[in-house]
């Protein structure tokens, strides 16, 4: 849109609500949708309509929603007592200068596009008013919208209050809506709270507008799901599923395979190359990179991981903070610890952890194999059922391999140790002083066998 808006935005956002059907001790808020507090999701939308300002109307537990917010550069403003959508923006109003333009959002409503509130805003115009409304099938309990016979907005009739003729209409205020600052204060000064609820209804503020011939648009969202709140646990897993499906839809667009967009979520930032395919139930989770042709087994989760083009993640594989390059393969039922990274071509295998390790290029830990604090260098190969010991009870030392090394399985590495370049160690050795370059180390009891020993056998029974 080229609308270039000439009053300052500010954006209100109401989210002093208890939410007492969400049956829960953390504000409702605070509750999370795609693994960040539902506030956090209209936060964003507001940032992202380049608000100069933005203010959040706090009340239920508050301290809770400004501590785990606090990064949020917003300003606080605390309604002590919950008198009403009225009363909660006025708790704002001192916060917005008279030359603004205040659009008004909700905590708990998360999933309204950032598009829809910019056609609200051009909507309100310089000195207008803009109401986001939506025909609903059931408009049940929420405020309905009055029109003249012309068609003009005439005033928003709250549920409780409405005639029966008034909740036959099917068109209902969603709440957000935009005005114009100094004007929004004069008529939230004249507020009563002369109705069903005794609250102080924001809604109110429409009737005055069209008393004083101030021009009320009306502007409908794209989809319906972006009007919808979060007022119960039923609530909060559609909006989940509904955000869920967005976020499948745009990966699928940007050139994604999803085997099923039902079973896959997103819980963070996710950017992908092409032709990436993904399989059931797998999570991504913060900030998640994955490069050209990755292919993602089922059951995986990858939490602030980077991939590289062609690398393969096989089933049942857990990543943290962890950088993979090209094609490496990993798992089935490989862990990545934080801080690992991995060169091209490595290859972590079955009921592998890896925790702050770096693996050189083509360099594999292929089978049952514990390595932390480690530096391995370029075409190692680390033996099936190696541990590195990196931990003596007090700190953590680390362990070295140098390129090309040779790890026997069974062997036991305790740091600090360095294995050289080309060096071998033997199967089953516990290495404790360093092994030297290109020669063969090993530690463990010789071999022998006892000629002619005999096996205790039960009595009354025969010898074989
Ligand atoms: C309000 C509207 C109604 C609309 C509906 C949409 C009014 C009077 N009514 O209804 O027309 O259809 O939203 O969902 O505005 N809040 C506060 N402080 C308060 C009261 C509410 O911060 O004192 C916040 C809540 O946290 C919530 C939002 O305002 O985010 C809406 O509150 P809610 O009680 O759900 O509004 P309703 O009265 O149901
Ligand atoms: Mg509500």
């Amino acid at each position: 849109m080229s609308h270039v808006h000439a009053r300052p935005l500010c954006v209100a956002i109401l989210a002093a609500g208890q939410g007492k059907r969400m049956r829960s001790a953390l504000p409702k808020v605070l509750h999370p949708l795609a693994g960040r507090p539902l506030l956090a999701h209209v936060i964003d939308t507001a940032r992202e309509l380049g608000a100069g300002a933005i203010q959040v109307v706090h009340g239920h537990g508050g301290e809770r929603v400004t501590e785990q917010l606090a990064d949020a550069q917003v300003g606080w403003v605390e309604q002590a007592e919950q008198l009403g959508t009225g009363h909660a923006l006025m708790q704002a109003m001192p916060a917005i200068a008279d030359e603004a333009s205040v659009l008004v959002l909700y905590g708990d409503v998360p999933l309204t596009r950032a598009e829809t509130l910019r056609a609200l805003v051009t909507a309100a115009g310089d000195d207008g008013v803009a109401l986001l409304t939506a025909e609903l099938e059931d408009p049940s309990g929420y405020g309905r919208i009055l029109r003249a016979a012309d068609g003009g907005v005439t005033g928003i009739v709250e549920q409780k209050d409405a005639s029966p003729a008034e909740l036959a209409i099917a068109e209902i205020n969603t709440g957000m809506l935009c005005a114009p600052a100094a004007r929004l204060r004069a008529w939230l000064a004249r507020l009563g709270n002369d109705n069903a609820q005794g609250e102080y209804y924001l809604t109110d503020v429409i009737a005055m507008a069209v008393a004083e011939g101030v021009a009320v648009a009306s502007v409908q969202p794209r989809s319906v799901d972006e009007i919808l709140g979060a007022n119960d646990r039923r609530q909060l897993a559609a909006l989940e599923r509904i955000y869920q499906r967005r976020e499948a839809e745009r990966l699928m667009d940007e050139g994604v395979t999803l085997l099923d967009p039902a079973r896959f979520d997103v819980r963070g930032r996710v950017r992908a190359g092409r032709d990436v395919t993904i399989d059931v139930n797998v999570v991504l989770e913060g900030d998640v990179q994955l490069g050209d042709g990755v292919h993602i087994g089922a059951n995986c989760v990858l939490r602030d991981v980077q991939v590289g083009d062609g690398s393969v993640i096989h089933p049942n594989t857990l990543i943290e903070r962890a950088v993979v390059g090209r094609r490496c393969q990993l798992g089935p039922f490989a862990r990545i610890r934080p801080d690992s990274v991995l060169d091209e071509g490595a290859r972590v295998g079955n009921f592998v952890e890896l925790k702050k390790t770096h693996l050189g290029a083509g360099s594999k830990v292929n089978h049952l194999a514990y390595v932390g604090d480690t530096t391995i260098g370029r075409a190692v190969n680390v033996g099936a059922g190696t541990i590195t010991c990196n931990y003596d009870g007090v700190n953590k030392h680390r362990t070295v391999i140098g390129d090309g090394a040779f790890i026997g399985s069974d062997t036991q590495l305790v740091a600090p140790v360095t294995v050289g370049e080309n060096a071998v160690i033997g199967a089953g050795s516990t290495i404790t002083r360093d092994a030297p370059a290109g020669e063969l180390t090993v530690s463990r009891a010789r071999q022998i066998t006892v000629r002619g020993w005999k096996r205790t056998i039960k009595k009354g029974k025969e010898e074989r």
